[in-house]
């Protein structure tokens, strides 16, 4: 999709994390004016490389409104969120609290302020265990843990006020899983205790853990481990791009899966991650983590025909070896 002629502005919140950095820095050499909102707690102020940061919680809507009517926004993006599927499980309300009540917030704080125009940071989780893959964007929504469940109050919230207010317009987009790096390495995630598996796997290969964990090897899968849509983050990026001239064309409200239409498994993963990286660290197979969907899949027929959208980086092994050279720089730096 085009992008439009003019400089428009974009308030980002949760721009100091992992996905929200990567799309300030794509906001930013697309030409975009950024804001970050970001309360640092997982987030880092080296990932911001456009733009300014306002350090501020989510729950404060006195400061979001403050930032927004001086900021005088085009459009929001919000990634600010929990994002961890097992600790959702034993810590509910914070995921409540964090991504469906500070959502609210924001919404709140935009009508205040005039701003009619976001991009949501959705989930695949919201599908829970999906009957009929791959999964589309009109398949029910049965999430089946409280991450997906918060994500899908959200997306409830933005459909009634659309409806409610012919000046508000959204696009959720629904992350499968997210992975990777800046191609150049300027960005990529940066959690000393990440828990998702591809970064998790290329730190104990750096030895920062002893050993991975692989969580079930009785799925109803091939291999007997769960399948996940690994889509790589500068790709996402680009759909966050994609999205925003999308509404900025006048476009009306609309939901896309982001996904590359296939999956690999856990064993995929973790092969693939010891070839790239070289290192044949200690795996252990253990019981199911809670939670866990045996397959996601993305239908990605929507988003590649309606935002035009053209992934550029459609391969486990760029996906690994991008992740690896951010880790390994990230060891270089001390981190
Ligand atoms: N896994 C392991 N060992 C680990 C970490 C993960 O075996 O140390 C397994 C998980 O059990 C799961 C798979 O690897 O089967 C992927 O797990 P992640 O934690 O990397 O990601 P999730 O699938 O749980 O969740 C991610 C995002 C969600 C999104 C979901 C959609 O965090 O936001 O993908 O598929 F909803």
């Amino acid at each position: 999709m085009q992008q439009t002629e003019h400089k428009k502005r974009v308030f980002v919140t949760g721009g100091a994390g992992y996905i929200g950095s990567h799309v300030v820095l794509a906001l930013g050499e697309a030409g975009y004016e950024v804001l970050t909102y970001d309360n640092l707690s997982t987030g880092n102020r080296d990932s911001l490389l456009y733009g300014d940061l306002v350090v501020g919680d989510m729950d404060d809507k006195e400061l979001l409104v403050k930032t927004l009517t001086a900021f005088k926004p085009d459009a929001v993006m919000h990634f600010a969120a929990s994002i961890e599927v097992g600790e959702s499980v034993s810590n509910p309300l914070k995921y409540y609290r964090n991504n469906s009540a500070n959502a609210l917030n924001l919404l709140e704080a935009m009508r205040m302020t005039g701003v009619g125009q976001m991009i949501f940071s959705s989930t695949a989780a919201v599908y829970g265990n999906p009957a009929k893959l791959p999964v589309v964007e009109e398949t029910p929504l049965l999430p089946i843990n409280p991450y997906g469940t918060s994500k899908m109050m959200t997306e409830h919230f933005l459909a009634d006020l659309s409806l409610a207010d012919k000046d508000f317009r959204y696009v959720a987009l629904r992350y499968f899983n997210v992975a990777g790096a800046d191609p150049q390495a300027r960005l990529g995630q940066d959690y000393a205790n990440p828990t998702h598996l591809i970064t998790r796997a290329l730190k104990t290969a750096l030895g920062a853990f002893p050993k991975l964990q692989v969580f079930g090897t009785d799925y109803p899968t091939e291999d007997g481990t769960c399948i996940r849509d690994y889509i790589h983050v500068a790709d996402l990026a680009q759909a966050h791009l994609d999205a925003l001239s999308y509404l900025f064309a006048g476009a009306s409200s609309a939901i896309f899966n982001c996904g590359y239409g296939h999956g690999f498994s856990v064993t995929d993963v973790v092969d693939m991650a010891k070839q790239v990286t070289g290192i044949d660290f200690l795996v252990e197979e253990t019981d199911r983590r809670e939670g866990d969907p045996a397959e996601l899949i993305a239908g990605c027929a929507k988003i590649r025909n309606v935002l035009d959208w053209h992934p550029r980086h459609d391969d486990l092994e760029t996906i690994l070896k991008t992740a690896w050279e951010w880790e390994k720089k990230l060891v270089a730096r001390g981190a």
